[in-house]
């Protein structure tokens, strides 16, 4: 499935024409229920992106990626592995919001393989404009997007994956999964996220 390409600009669009037409995408249902469409952030010249899954609670009021509570582990593992974040870009693979309410309260649910599909030319499209020496993929709906169904995070974490000529995947776990881990493997689940973010440090430079 090559997705919906319907909402996309002709040519080669910039950054800030792929983030306006991204507004009015229709290209799955999640639209209908979110707030806006998050799209990435970050120079188009970024030497490293990161990947997530969708925006969450906060990133669908607010309009930008990771500025919830999975932003701030990521915030930290990539200062702490010295990059800067000048030369970070994020987004997600699926750009709206997919949850349900209970209560007050409104629950992420996962993004399908069809809506994963239907969000993957605006990837693709970011991919092509920002071309990273190194994509961080972060969790399994990122690696379906990026990687294929059969790719398995938790056996090739850590390890860059070619794509194209000196650029690089490199998969890991999501934020999320450290701040879900019970208490006592909070502090492993983090470091193991680390390592794995100092792997695309070293290879962006
Ligand atoms: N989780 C994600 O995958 N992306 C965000 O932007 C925030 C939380
Ligand atoms: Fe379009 Fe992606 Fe939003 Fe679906 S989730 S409506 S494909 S931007």
């Amino acid at each position: 499935n090559s997705g919906d390409k319907r909402f996309l600009p002709d040519g080669e669009p910039s950054l800030p024409a792929l983030r306006e037409a991204a507004r009015r995408c229709q290209g799955c249902s999640l639209y209908r229920n979110a707030t806006q469409t998050v799209f990435g952030t970050g120079p188009p010249d970024a030497t490293f992106m990161f990947v997530g899954e969708q925006p969450g609670d906060q990133e669908d009021r607010q309009g930008a990626p990771f500025v919830g509570p999975a932003g701030r582990v990521l915030a930290r593992a990539i200062e702490e592995a010295g990059i800067d974040r000048d030369r970070v870009y994020l987004t997600n693979a699926v750009k709206h919001f997919k949850f349900q309410t209970r209560g007050k309260r409104r629950i992420h649910e996962r993004p399908s393989a069809a809506e994963i599909a239907a969000c993957r030319p605006w990837l693709t499209a970011e991919l092509r404009v920002v071309d990273p020496v190194v994509t961080v993929v972060l969790g399994a709906t990122a690696a379906r997007a990026l990687l294929g169904p059969a790719f398995r995070v938790t056996r090739r974490r850590g390890e860059p994956i070619p794509r194209g000529v000196g650029s690089y995947y490199v998969a890991t776990i999501h934020p999320s999964a450290v701040l879900r881990a019970p208490s006592g493997q909070r502090g492993p689940a983090y470091e193991g996220f680390l390592a794995d973010v100092r792997v695309a440090a070293r290879l962006g430079g």
